[in-house]
């Protein structure tokens, strides 16, 4: 198979964990005989200082003609702390979001065996966890009016949605049932918000096609609790942007690091691959970051494609490195052991072309 996959690295560690993703997909076109050619495009903060767009017509342009995109992580603390900034890295992703038609975020979260001991929670809450949330990414508070009153006292965020954005992402979350546990949770704040009363009637609605998956409601203060005290509990997560950001996060320390978590975000056309870490600014330049989170992202491009050998033979390099102990300071703690981010990657890209030999 032939691929045009625009990597844009971002910033902070960004570039670095792509490096290493890209590292694991040139192994396995090695192994598996495709071509994959990149084509590398600013967003973020480093855009705005190249050009004083987050998102340049270029990175669109980019980004539009390929079969799929890497992405990295954006944001810079600057922008963080000046509340008067007239543009800001994050801008870029919403906009390109849009730009793509990107509805819809889905973010697997899985107990790794080797991470249990990891994790804050106990090993008999998380062992066996297998989630997956699926996360509306086109509407709601992101993408409504925002203002802020002249005389800067007041602001509003409006949140808004519409029955035919609910329903796109609704049925990609069945779907997805379907093929897992049977179970989709609506995560809302229907007690409160017409939104999530909106919610609520559509996906009933929706559900009834969908005789064989158990549809169930949660209030998203609920199961902001409810993940952490009884993650298995949940097969598919399905609920709006804002929550669905939230409660991601928080459902990452599962995992045992939220350098792990991959997602990707589909939609029309175009489909884009990402950690849902970010720019960990602390850790840029120092080759320490866990670049798990996007070689597994590379591993959801492949599986895009339909390309299961592929993505498999990536996550059992990850179980290896996870088994060897090859894993960066984020699991290993800051200790001599710890392996750097291009060790694990390069161990991961190196096992890949091992495994064929074995096979051979
Ligand atoms: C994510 C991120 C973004 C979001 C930020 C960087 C704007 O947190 O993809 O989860 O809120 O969508
Ligand atoms: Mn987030």
């Amino acid at each position: 198979m032939k691929l045009t996959i625009a990597v844009i690295p971002g910033d902070g560690i960004g570039p670095e964990v792509t490096a290493q993703a890209k590292k694991a997909l040139d192994a396995v076109a090695e192994v598996y005989d495709h071509i994959f050619l990149y084509k590398e495009a600013q967003m973020g903060a480093c855009a705005i200082e190249a050009t004083g767009n987050p998102l340049p017509d270029k990175t669109i342009e980019i980004c539009k003609k390929a079969d799929a995109i890497l992405f990295g992580a954006i944001g810079e603390l600057k922008y963080d702390n000046d509340p008067s900034a007239k543009v800001w890295p994050e801008q870029g992703l919403f906009q390109l979001r849009k730009e793509l038609g990107l509805f819809c975020n889905i973010r697997p979260v899985k107990a790794y065996e080797k991470l249990i001991k990891n994790s804050p929670l106990k090993r008999e809450v998380i062992e066996g966890t297998d989630i997956v949330i699926y996360r509306e990414l086109s509407g709601g508070i992101y993408f409504d009016t925002k203002e802020l009153s002249e005389d800067g006292l007041s602001a509003f965020d409006v949140c808004s949605y519409t029955v035919d954005q609910i329903s796109r992402v609704t049925h990609l979350a069945f779907k997805a049932a379907q093929k897992r546990k049977k179970k989709v949770t609506l995560v809302d704040k229907a007690n409160v918000l017409e939104t999530s009363r909106l919610w609520r009637k559509t996906v009933t609605e929706i559900a009834k096609e969908y005789a064989n998956v158990k549809l169930d409601f949660m209030f998203v203060d609920n199961a902001a609790l409810q993940i952490v005290l009884n993650p298995k509990q949940f097969d598919v997560i399905l609920t709006e942007n804002l929550f669905g950001d939230i409660i991601s996060d928080e459902a990452s320390v599962i995992c045992g690091s939220i350098g792990l978590l991959a997602s990707s975000s589909v939609g029309e056309k175009t489909a884009m691959f990402e950690p849902i870490h970010g720019t960990y600014p602390q850790a840029k330049g120092k080759d320490i970051a866990n670049p798990l989170g996007s070689i597994l992202s590379a591993a959801m491009l492949l599986e895009h494609f339909g390309l299961q050998e592929e993505a498999d033979a990536i996550k059992r390099a990850l179980e290896k490195s996870l088994t060897l102990g090859i894993t960066t300071e984020d699991i290993k703690g800051k200790n001599q052991y710890s392996a750097s981010t291009s060790k694990v990657g390069g161990f991961i890209a190196d096992y890949i072309l091992n495994q064929e030999d074995s096979n051979m």
